[in-house]
């Protein structure tokens, strides 16, 4: 079997698995290393069908992000500006009103508890219209080599959303805590028994999916410098800070940037305020509805702010992770 560390995906990832460094006390699902990274079984297992079979086409975007670092609010963004054509935010029958944001998008990598067979999933994907809009939390090098290869029109893109990590750690604490019991039978040893300090450990260590998160973030803003035309690099605070911007980065971005009229007409406010977090988390459909894995969709919301993190850990253990990071990123160029 091909070492762990390995830079391509093995394609017999069903025999490589076992022997690969597991994790089974970070909620909810267990997680396996591979190419540095945490990752469920899962995910593992569709790697190499998701290689062999998805066709990116030149006007695909793909939504990258790490865990709980506002994927669905950029889901939501990506989604109105890229089918506003088709479907004006202030439509009252807008998919995004009766539809979660993850609904619209889909990840490439699917939750197991929701999965259809891997094939048609794909063929589902196949079948989309372009613009495709699809999203993945996988790490930057284990995305398929035709999403990470190729210039210009005739490639497709990929946004990233960064969030600080603490924050993004305080974030899925509180995800994790609702979500575990509808995994259920399948959720890891952890869930049970979750709390802050040992959370913090495993995030510390970057035993969390797709962690370490300032690898995942590092990797694709390292991305972002070599393909500054095929991959956008967003701060969530930023976003916070100026939605409006970020809205008419992003439109340019896909190559379907707003016309005078439309800006005028104040189609990027009407998007900003369809996929704000009032509104969405106000949506019937994101108060009272789940997926099929039981999950249910008021999770995705919570305060969606900045510096939630200072309510929750202490002045030491944050320091302790800001050293952290900051030692992994020495030397890179990026901070956050
Ligand atoms: P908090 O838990 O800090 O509130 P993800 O979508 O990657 O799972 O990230 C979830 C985080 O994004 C949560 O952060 C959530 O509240 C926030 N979020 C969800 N929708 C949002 C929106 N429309 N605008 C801003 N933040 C949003």
């Amino acid at each position: 079997p091909a070492p762990a560390d390995a830079t391509r995906p093995a394609t017999d990832m069903a025999e490589l698995l076992p022997s690969l460094p597991l994790e089974t006390r970070c909620p909810p699902l267990p997680l396996r290393r591979y190419n540095g990274f945490w990752l469920p079984e899962s995910v593992l297992t569709e790697l190499p069908a998701i290689h062999a079979r998805l066709e990116p086409r030149p006007s695909d975007v793909f939504l990258a992000s790490f865990p709980k670092s506002g994927t669905t609010w950029l889901k939501a963004l990506a989604f109105a500006t890229a089918h506003r054509a088709t479907h004006p935010p202030s439509d009252a029958g807008h998919p995004l009103r009766r539809m979660n944001p993850h609904e619209c998008v889909q990840f490439m990598e699917m939750d197991p508890e929701l999965r259809r067979d891997t094939g048609s999933l794909l063929e589902e994907f196949e079948q989309l219209a372009s613009p495709r809009v699809l999203a993945t939390h996988l790490p930057y090098c284990l995305l398929p080599e035709s999403i990470t290869t190729g210039e210009g029109a005739a490639a497709s893109r990929v946004v990233y959303v960064c969030r600080n990590p603490k924050d993004a750690f305080i974030s899925g604490l509180f995800f994790v805590k609702k979500v575990s019991s509808a995994y259920g039978a399948g959720a890891s040893a952890g869930a049970r028994a979750f709390n802050l300090e040992e959370a913090f450990e495993l995030f510390c260590e970057g035993r969390v999916f797709a962690g370490p998160q300032w690898r995942h973030v590092l990797q694709y803003w390292e991305a972002s410098m070599r393909r500054p035309k095929q991959v956008l690099f967003l701060e969530y605070e930023r976003m916070l800070r100026d939605p409006e911007a970020t809205v008419k980065k992003l439109a340019e971005f896909m190559g379907c940037g707003f016309s005078k009229e439309e800006e005028e007409g104040g189609v990027v406010d009407e998007i900003v305020k369809l996929c704000s977090l009032k509104e969405l988390k106000n949506m019937e459909v994101n108060r009272s509805g789940g997926n099929q894995a039981g999950v249910r969709n008021d999770a995705y919301f919570r305060k969606g702010s900045s510096g939630d993190w200072r309510n929750h850990l202490t002045p030491e253990l944050a320091r302790r992770l800001d050293k952290i990071v900051e030692e992994a990123l020495q030397g890179s160029g990026f901070a956050f």
